[in-house]
């Protein structure tokens, strides 16, 4: 029997709302025919945005979504992105040698803080520091939230249909600036990060939360030379909110078959996912020589499975657009637990990408739209949000794998909030259930509440236009105390909220 314990006097503090974070990139279908369907269309929607998935999403309470990319804001110019639709321009995204897509910016500014406020998200805006300048970008910023009345740049965005402000706190500065944003040096990036942000001082920085482009995966050797470098201004005109960093499983491939064809399939997907706890601590190691008092946070603001594309509905006419099944919302699960047992570290992460993107929770095109497998898990982990996070000790089978650290076999995290607990667990055994205790390290776990798992005997199965629910959870009430156990089918994510009954 594997065993959970859960110590209530020992926690990591608050489970921030922004670890359960969205990207959404203006790529392949992630908005055009995706999230975005236009005014016109056939198809419901809000205000151009696919109605179904706004009604979805706005289940799952997202609290920030990051735009307009990843490698997309290299090249972006936020003024194509505004004033009358129609008369937008037309461009070459940095994309277009990908998908042969030409950028229409039928969303722009507008339209993307529209969906933010239809969906009760903080924007996060990722902003252009390779090919543009930084007035360019404070301009943006004073565009997007200064009252209208009060200078031109916000008489111009009223005029476009929004007097109240945009109110844009999360702005990212830069976007892998190692690779697709300049072949920038950490060096370089570090001081084009000053260059841009010092003459934002002028704007109300009490309410920006700046982001510098981090490293790719484990680079520590980009975290340490950008830090030093930035550390070596005696004094900065702005601070620095967060680093950021990216982790996919299988960046810049060969990519992974979708298909599990065998049990190594299986486990060195979890494996690599599994790095992503050597990523956090390593890189929170680093930062800790530069920034002792731990100001900085850690942004993970791309994650998730990278496959093989053209498994999705568009059948690869969607950049990356790539089907989901057990072994996606298995890694998603897994990762979330990570995030939530370090959330005195990450302040922010968001999934790669919200829709008909990599590790999606949507897939979309025409009328056709479905949850895949990796909604459900948003949706079972969102009570984590603003919960208090609690030290769990799991006792389960450990599996080994050259070159990765040791990994248990069940996967756990575990909050409190208003006298609930809820407790996350992910079975990573691909044949074998488990049986489960859970134990109360200084406080009885004792109550009414209710189980939900989500798996199927055939762990490949993905959600389709044609076979929408092929997986969902299942959900039942339960009395539990410790004397009894939970049993986890084989390769599994589970959620068990219980109401203490000593409260
Ligand atoms: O998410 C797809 C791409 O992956 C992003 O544009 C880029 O930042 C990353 O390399």
């Amino acid at each position: 029997m594997d065993r959970i314990i859960i110590d209530f006097s020992n926690s990591k503090g608050m489970i921030s709302p922004l670890i359960y974070g969205h990207f959404s990139e203006q790529i392949g279908g992630v908005f055009y025919d995706g999230l975005w369907v236009g005014e016109n269309s056939h198809v419901e929607n809000i205000g151009g945005f696919r109605k179904k998935l706004i009604e979805s999403l706005k289940k799952i309470t997202p609290p920030v979504l990051r735009w307009p990319g990843g490698c997309f804001a290299e090249t972006y110019d936020w003024r194509d992105g505004i004033g009358p639709r129609n008369q937008r321009p037309k461009r070459v995204s940095w994309w277009y040698s990908h998908d042969g897509r030409i950028e229409s910016n039928q969303v722009g500014t507008h339209e993307f803080n529209h969906l933010c406020r239809l969906i009760g998200a903080e924007p996060y805006l990722a902003a252009n520091m390779t090919s543009v300048t930084p007035l360019h970008i404070r301009n943006w910023i004073e565009y997007c939230n200064f009252e209208a009345g009060m200078t031109t740049l916000a008489d111009e965005r009223a005029a476009n249909g929004d007097p109240e402000p945009f109110r844009v706190q999360y702005w990212g500065i830069g976007n892998e600036n190692w690779g697709g944003g300049g072949q920038m040096t950490p060096e370089m990036c570090a001081n084009e990060f000053i260059r841009f942000t010092t003459i934002m001082k002028g704007l109300d920085i009490r309410h920006l939360k700046l982001i510098i482009s981090g490293a790719n995966g484990h680079d520590l050797d980009w975290t340490c030379r950008l830090m030093n470098e930035w550390k070596k201004r005696s004094w900065h005109e702005v601070p620095m909110w967060g680093m950021s960093l990216h982790y996919y499983t299988n960046a810049f491939g060969p990519f992974d078959d979708l298909v599990i064809h065998d049990e190594a399939d299986w486990y060195d997907e979890l494996f690599r996912a599994n790095y992503m706890c050597k990523i956090v601590d390593d890189h929170r190691a680093v930062l800790d020589q530069t920034d002792p008092d731990r100001k900085i946070k850690l942004v993970v603001d791309e994650w998730g499975n990278w496959h093989k594309g053209g498994t999705g509905p568009s059948k690869g006419r969607n950049l990356f657009e790539q089907q989901s099944n057990m072994r996606d919302a298995v890694v998603a699960a897994l990762t979330l637990n990570i995030f939530n047992n370090r959330c005195d570290v990450v302040g922010m992460a968001n999934i790669a990408q919200l829709c008909n993107n990599l590790h999606s929770l949507y897939l979309a095109g025409g009328n056709q739209f479905v949850e895949t497998p990796n909604y459900y898990v948003f949706d079972m982990y969102r009570r984590h949000m603003n919960g208090k996070q609690m030290k769990t000790t799991v006792i389960s089978e450990t599996i080994e794998k050259q070159d990765y650290d040791p990994m248990q076999t069940l996967s756990v995290s575990a909050s409190i909030k208003e006298d609930i607990i809820t407790v996350t667990m992910v079975n990573l055994d691909l044949t074998t259930s488990k049986t489960i205790s859970i134990q109360g390290a200084t406080r009885k776990i004792q109550g009414k509440g209710r189980l939900k798992v989500l798996s199927h005997r055939d762990p490949n199965t993905c959600n389709t236009f044609d076979d929408p629910y092929a997986i969902i959870p299942t959900e039942r009430a339960v009395a539990f105390t410790e004397e009894e156990s939970i049993t986890l089918p084989a390769a599994s994510v589970a959620v068990l909220t219980l109401q203490l009954d000593d409260a």
